[in-house]
């Protein structure tokens, strides 16, 4: 077992089972052995590679995103540009360099990231320059005023709950230890149905009854707490939000939870802290929170065709023009992961919210 293993063992002996958004949060951001806290994940040596990392178009097409929302907003004298679990710091610093088209752009933006781990804060800091961006734990202390918002993969790393149809009823799925004393998974019964929109299939139907024994709801309410916080803010102040991750226009029914390590699936409760664990995030919970919050989500786009609309074609040509072959191949490449639908093109999926009367790049025909 992994120290934080023994850890959380520890906790469930003395107090009991916890649930799996406990077991998530714990698995992630422990102070001292956290996945995030201690872990490199990033890059071939790691354990995963996102899109800011796979190729720098991507963070650039965002900035290029970003500038024509702020030309939308009025170009603000004041911005807040803010990121939501920046990882190495890549995206913001690709957003940043694309950004320069517009100098009033740069003026304007004072950069916000929201990050849990301090290592890499640390990381973040040596990209982008120490006096370039504050630093938050939460989005509760973001400053208000008018903001963009980009995420990219980090909804996916906050908790969720996980219910069970049984045969006697709906219960929450649990982490407890085994006779053996390992981390195992287990049920606690619920009086009643989970409290959150059950999915499509179960309309027209007692709550609950339509749904076949052992089927998973996953709710993630951190989810819908920050996606509201930052909504409030937007309908209040003025701005827009990307939410770009993989995920599932939901309600749908299914356990997603899911541990990686060294780029391979793993068993989420073998290695707490040595693998990462997400579960695909639930887009349409994220935009009810978004609208319920005053703020306009619009349909969901694949990432495939967020980054055509935004012209990732022609900027890649430009990038490989002069270069070798093999330099060429491997921007290629690169663009084929982001954006064909067997890769990350239809997979990833990005939600944009924005205050009322906001036209968007790429999503609005009218920006
Ligand atoms: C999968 S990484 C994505 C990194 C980056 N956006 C990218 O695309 O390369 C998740 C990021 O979210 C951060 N994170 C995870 N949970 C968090 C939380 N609850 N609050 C703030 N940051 C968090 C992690 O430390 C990490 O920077």
């Amino acid at each position: 077992m992994t120290p934080l293993g023994e850890k959380i063992a520890l906790l469930i002996a003395g107090n009991g089972p916890i649930t799996v958004a406990d077991y998530m949060a714990l698995a992630l951001g422990d102070p001292e052995h956290g996945y995030y806290m201690a872990r490199e994940p990033f890059g071939r040596a790691g354990d995963f590679v996102t899109a800011p990392e796979i190729s720098q178009i991507f963070g650039e097409l965002i900035g290029l995103w970003a500038v024509a929302a702020f030309e939308a907003m009025g170009a603000p004298p004041r911005l807040a540009l803010v990121e939501l679990g920046p990882g190495r710091g890549t995206l913001m610093a690709d957003l940043l360099r694309a950004a320069r088209v517009r100098p009033a752009f740069l003026a304007a933006a004072e950069v916000h990231l929201v990050e849990s781990s301090p290592r890499l804060r640390d990381v973040q800091m040596a990209t982008l320059g120490a006096g370039a961006a504050t630093w938050h734990d939460t989005v509760a202390t973001l400053p208000t005023g008018p903001s963009i918002v980009v995420a990219n993969e980090f909804f996916d790393a906050l908790p969720v709950r996980q219910y069970v149809r049984t045969e006697a009823g709906w219960a929450e799925r649990m982490v407890g230890l085994d006779e053996t004393g390992n981390l195992a998974f287990g049920l606690r019964p619920l009086a009643g149905p989970p409290s959150s929109p059950l999915p499509a299939q179960e309309k027209g139907r007692p709550a609950g009854s339509g749904a076949g024994q052992d089927t998973v709801l996953e709710v993630s309410p951190a989810s819908t707490a920050v996606m509201a916080t930052l909504a409030e803010r937007l309908a209040a102040a003025g701005g827009a939000l990307l939410a770009i991750d993989y995920g599932y226009e939901g309600p749908a029914f299914g356990d997603t939870l899911q541990a990686v390590a060294g780029h391979r699936y793993a068993d989420p409760l073998a290695e707490p802290g040595a693998a990462d664990l997400t579960a695909h995030v639930d887009f349409a919970a994220l935009a009810r929170a978004a609208e319920a919050a005053g703020a306009r989500p619009r349909p969901l786009l694949g990432q495939g065709d967020f980054l055509a609309r935004l012209g990732i074609a022609a900027r890649a040509a430009r990038l490989a023009a002069g270069k070798d072959a093999a330099t060429q191949d491997a921007i290629a490449a690169a663009v084929n992961r982001l954006v064909a639908p067997a890769a990350m093109g239809r997979l990833f999926k990005v939600l944009a919210v924005s205050h009322s009367g906001l036209a968007l790049p790429a999503f609005d025909d009218d920006a």
